[in-house]
């Protein structure tokens, strides 16, 4: 006789193994809150003003522990505007954004800096050409914390920055103590990434960060994302203006038109997807008002 007879009856519901099972963190989504929540977001640069202009609209997306989103979508669509909000850098007049289940809605900016690992489109904006590369991973290890002394590379430093620099292959792990101005804008774009990833951070948030790099570069750090990504598996925001790389890295696809998403894809129905259907649906719903030109320059 299980101790819960004594409750009654509890038709229709899974009382059969309650008292047995093993209660495994796998198996409580329920109760565990997404990693990210972006819920009914409104924000608007300009308000009531002639130049007004609602870059998100009533936008709401939710994150599951892991899940790497590529956003995709017009110029102007609000996909900047959207990774900016998440990190803390613009306050949405409405709506709110959550980590873990925290409301994170009105922390600043340099509070957000112990969540979030950013990487933009310009090489040049995330690492520091001064110092050493040694001294800005050592300044991207300490990110968010409030006691400083970040700078300071100790052996034990100095260990695992080479051996997180190794596994890009570029031969960084080797130069701890170049200027990071000496080294190229591929180089400094795959620091800036290992620095992004470097705390852990709850969200990654990448900014078209491959798309001032040629082709091979781009695809050079395209491949170092996904190996960081998996490895760590760390929950990411990806915007693209590359509708291939936004089809094939991630578990998940969003299409953004003015301020909104148009089209989300995810599992199977990314997988079979092509850069063809893709623009196909999207000029569906946006009713042509997107060049292929527009999404893919
Ligand atoms: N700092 C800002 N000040 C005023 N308007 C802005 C600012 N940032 C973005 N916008 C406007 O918000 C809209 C969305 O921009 P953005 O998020 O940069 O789009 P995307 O990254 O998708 O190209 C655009 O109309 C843009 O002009
Ligand atoms: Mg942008």
């Amino acid at each position: 006789m299980s101790q819960y007879d004594s409750y009654g009856s509890l038709e229709g519901f899974p009382t059969a193994d309650l008292a047995t099972t093993p209660i495994d963190s796998q198996e409580l989504p329920l109760h565990t809150p997404p990693k990210l929540n972006i819920v009914h977001v409104t924000k608007t640069f300009f308000p009531y003003s002639v130049n007004e202009r609602v870059a998100l609209d009533d936008f709401s997306l939710t994150l599951a522990d892991g899940d790497f989103v590529t956003i995709i979508g017009s110029n102007g669509a609000g996909k900047s505007t959207l990774l900016s909000v998440v990190a803390g850098v613009y306050r949405p007049e409405r709506g709110g954004i959550f980590i873990d289940g925290m409301d994170v809605t009105r922390l600043p900016e340099h509070s957000m800096a112990r969540f979030v690992g950013r990487v933009f489109q310009d090489p040049m904006a995330g690492t520091a050409p001064d110092l050493t590369i040694e001294e800005n991973l050592a300044v991207a290890l300490h990110r968010g914390q409030t006691r400083g002394l970040g700078r300071g590379v100790t052996t034990a430093k100095k260990k695992r920055f080479q051996s997180e620099l190794a596994v890009m292959g570029l031969g960084l792990e080797n130069r701890l103590t170049t200027k990071v101005g000496y080294l190229s804008g591929g180089q400094r774009q795959a620091l800036s990434l290992i620095m992004a990833v470097f705390s852990r951070p709850s969200i990654l948030l990448l900014d078209e960060h491959t798309a001032a790099l040629d082709p091979a570069r781009a695809e050079l750090i395209t491949r170092i994302t996904a190996q960081e990504v998996a490895a760590h598996r760390l929950t990411t925001l990806m915007v693209t203006h590359n509708m291939e790389q936004a089809l094939r890295l991630g578990n998940r696809l969003i299409l953004m038109h003015e301020g909104r998403i148009e089209l989300e894809l995810s599992g199977e129905e990314k997988a079979r997807s092509s850069v063809d259907s893709l623009l196909e649906q999207f000029n569906q719903r946006t009713s042509g008002a997107v060049s292929d030109r527009t999404l893919l320059s």
